[in-house]
């Protein structure tokens, strides 16, 4: 046998075997590859006469078509192979149970915050928003509060260090910032985060505030009452609902008055609940927000969302909102 013929049939036989891809590399290689033995034919050509080589030429490269021919017999004969063996093994048990998708769901709070909003908005009021890094001037300055008031103190307020900014502890900044923008009438709800530095049962240092603002002529305290009755009426599907003002002091409304709801509990007694703080906003407020007091005047209210939420919902402690329970959470889908 001539060389050519033993190395064709040698490929044949052992291409026959091959039972894998790097084996089959390797087979490759063995023929075709820079040491190859078809390889070394073709270098071989080199040293003879034009005659020669033109004779052994083309004997070398019909060989090296069948050669390379049955290389890919090969190939797709183990690609076929590979796939069957994979799908036998990957068997697929059709009586499985699927897996299903979670239906998440809102939390509470958001509940609890998509109505008011709804609520409030039967009644005008648009939903506006600032930030929650606010200015040391929004927080208090422009809200009247006096250098040494103690709700600018340490203990109460998130400092942010080297800078004018803190975490807003309140969503009364809004206020200004919406009157810095718009001209009255002014109607709008703020709902956001707001922290501070208290941690228990039912403080937590990040919590929710709704802020309202109503400008225009003529509001006044009654305006407050007939809205915010309205709105707890509403929200808590009471009809007959009283709320009362005490009097009390913020830096940012005169008269300011402490906001109870009246609440029954599971035993039937009714009691007064503290809700939020509210009263007609100083002068010096819509001064500071580029409105005439001369003109107009407004009421403002801040309301606790979490304690809303709480008792809409019937929950008992605070830091379950803000634990990610899936078990509590899923109870309000
Ligand atoms: N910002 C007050 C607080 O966080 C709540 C408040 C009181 C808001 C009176 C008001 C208001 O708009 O008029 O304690």
């Amino acid at each position: 046998m001539s060389t050519l013929e033993t190395i064709l049939s040698d490929a044949t036989s052992t291409l026959a075997a091959v039972q894998t891809m790097p084996e089959l590399e390797q087979v490759k290689a063995k023929y075709l590859g820079k040491s190859g033995s078809l390889t070394e034919q073709l270098k071989a050509l080199g040293a003879m006469s034009p005659e020669a080589k033109k004779i052994a030429g083309a004997a070398i490269n019909q060989v090296k078509i069948h050669v390379e021919s049955l290389i890919s017999e090969a190939k797709s004969r183990i690609a076929k192979a590979e796939l069957e063996a994979k799908l036998a093994e990957e068997s697929i048990d059709v009586t499985m149970p699927g897996r299903t998708a979670g239906v998440g769901g809102l939390h509470p709070v958001t509940r609890a915050l998509e109505r008011i909003e709804a609520l409030f908005s039967t009644m005008g009021f648009a939903v506006a928003d600032g930030p929650e890094i606010e200015t040391d001037y929004h927080c208090f300055t422009a809200l009247n509060t006096p250098p040494n008031h103690p709700a600018r103190s340490m203990q109460d307020t998130f400092y942010i260090a080297d800078s004018d900014h803190v975490l807003r502890p309140h969503t009364s900044p809004v206020q200004i910032r919406y009157m810095e923008e718009h001209k009255p009438p002014i109607r709008i709800i703020c709902p956001g985060r707001v922290y501070r530095c208290d941690h228990d049962a039912t403080h937590s240092p990040m919590f929710h505030q709704i802020e309202g603002l109503w400008i225009d002529e003529g509001i006044s305290l009654a305006d407050l009452k007939g809205t915010l009755t309205q709105f707890f009426r509403s929200f808590f599907e009471r009809d007959n609902m009283q709320i009362r003002f005490r009097p009390s002091f913020f830096p940012f409304v005169e008269p300011g008055v402490e906001v109870d709801m009246e609440w029954e509990n599971k035993g039937g007694k009714i009691k007064w609940l503290e809700i939020g703080g509210a009263g007609v906003v100083h002068p010096q407020v819509l001064r500071n927000g580029g409105i005439d007091p001369e003109k107009y005047s407004g009421f403002a209210f801040g309301m606790g969302l979490d304690r809303l939420a709480m008792l809409k919902y019937g929950v008992n402690d605070l830091r379950l909102f803000f634990e990610n329970d899936i078990k509590f959470l899923g109870q309000f889908r």
